[in-house]
């Protein structure tokens, strides 16, 4: 069974969203297995392959009725990195998704290890697989880095592509947004090592790397839309200021566009997640999350606060779902958890969208 509702009872769920303001929260501790067989589970935890622990959700999507999660392989006996909610007499359980298979470690076909994704207007999920596991513990190249393409709507993993040419020995890749343009399917990815943008284009096989901005530990990327173009949204680790680029720039592989750069005398964010011309993200030492609508000017200190994810808990992840106007807010205590041995609360809030 899957979690949510029969397409037929849309209406009803869209009122219910209105009047309520939101779908009933979602929350649970570690990586519930949910497996076709029940013995199956008993001979994973044997093996020590699924530690429930170690399964830590920091991205959360939703897809028509369907909510997805996404955990890194940070520490050892994740068994899967992506997986769908499925929700049974009330407990929320974890599902290998697409199949269980597609995460085996060491298989190459397989995903390795998914550090980030994005789902696009079609229902495809691109994901981005580092090839490195158990980032945390021990750090393990397994494979060749990829990004990995699920079909959401044929439930199948369809597409695997080598990015494996565009890296170095030090590249920390780390975000992946995907750009529709002219009839081509650009895929922009970040490596913080070199303050750059892994560019490919999936049609013809191009691929090229753009220099956007200094190293440094951590670089994050979103796509907005503007008015009469779209443009990539970035923001280093640690570092005051927003950079804006045109993304007509990544594609004519040009490093000499000027930037925009919002905030620089601001609190340093991190960025949560994107919607139209909407950006989610919070300041770093501080839970609320915040909302920009890029409309408007940036001002750090007239972002509207949209939730607040309460004492221990860190707010990962944004998402929209856009026929619904529902946002998906994920929340953990992954630092606590990171640290000790106790497993990783979790908890999803659906808050409607007004504007
Ligand atoms: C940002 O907003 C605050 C509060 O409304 C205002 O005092 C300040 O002048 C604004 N800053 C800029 C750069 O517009």
């Amino acid at each position: 069974m899957h979690f949510g509702i029969n397409p037929a009872l849309l209406c009803i769920f869209l009122q219910i969203v209105n009047i309520n303001g939101h779908l009933s929260n979602l929350a649970w501790n570690g990586g519930p297995l949910h497996l076709q067989c029940e013995r199956e589970s008993d001979f994973w935890m044997r093996s020590g392959q699924y530690i429930k622990e170690n399964v830590i959700a920091v991205k959360a999507i939703m897809h028509q009725d369907d909510v997805f999660v996404m955990t890194p392989r940070l520490k050892p006996g994740v068994l899967a990195t992506f997986w769908l909610i499925v929700k049974d007499k009330s407990q929320v359980e974890l599902q290998p998704y697409p199949e269980l298979r597609d995460h085996s470690v060491g298989d190459c076909s397989a995903i390795q290890n998914a550090v980030d994704m994005y789902l696009d207007h079609l229902g495809k999920l691109w994901v981005l697989d580092s090839g490195i596991v158990d980032t945390v513990a021990s750090p393990q190249c397994t494979c060749p880095p990829k990004v990995v393409l699920i079909n959401l709507l044929l439930r199948k993993l369809v597409k695997r592509i080598d990015i494996s040419s565009l890296l170095e020995a030090t590249s920390l890749i780390q975000n992946i947004v995907v750009e529709y343009e002219f009839g081509k399917t650009f895929i922009y990815v970040s490596d913080a090592s070199r303050g750059a943008i892994l560019v490919h284009e999936v049609t013809s096989g191009a691929s090229w790397s753009v220099v956007t901005c200094a190293p440094a530990t951590g670089l994050q990327i979103l796509l907005v839309k503007r008015p009469a173009h779209t443009v990539l949204i970035l923001v280093r680790l640690h570092y005051q200021g927003i950079i804006e680029l045109d993304t007509t720039a990544l594609r004519r592989r040009d490093s000499l566009t000027p930037l925009t750069v919002f905030g620089e005398q601001s609190k340093p964010v991190v960025l949560l997640g994107a919607d139209g011309f909407h950006v989610y993200l919070r300041h770093t030492e501080c839970s609320d999350v915040l909302v920009w609508n890029t409309k408007d000017p940036y001002n750090s200190s007239r972002l509207d606060n949209i939730h607040s994810a309460g004492p221990r808990l860190t707010t990962t992840s944004v998402a929209a779902e856009p026929l619904k106007r529902i946002l998906l807010i994920l929340d953990t205590n992954y630092l606590d958890t990171l640290q000790g041995n106790s497993p990783t609360y979790h908890r999803i809030t659906f808050v409607s969208k007004n504007n």
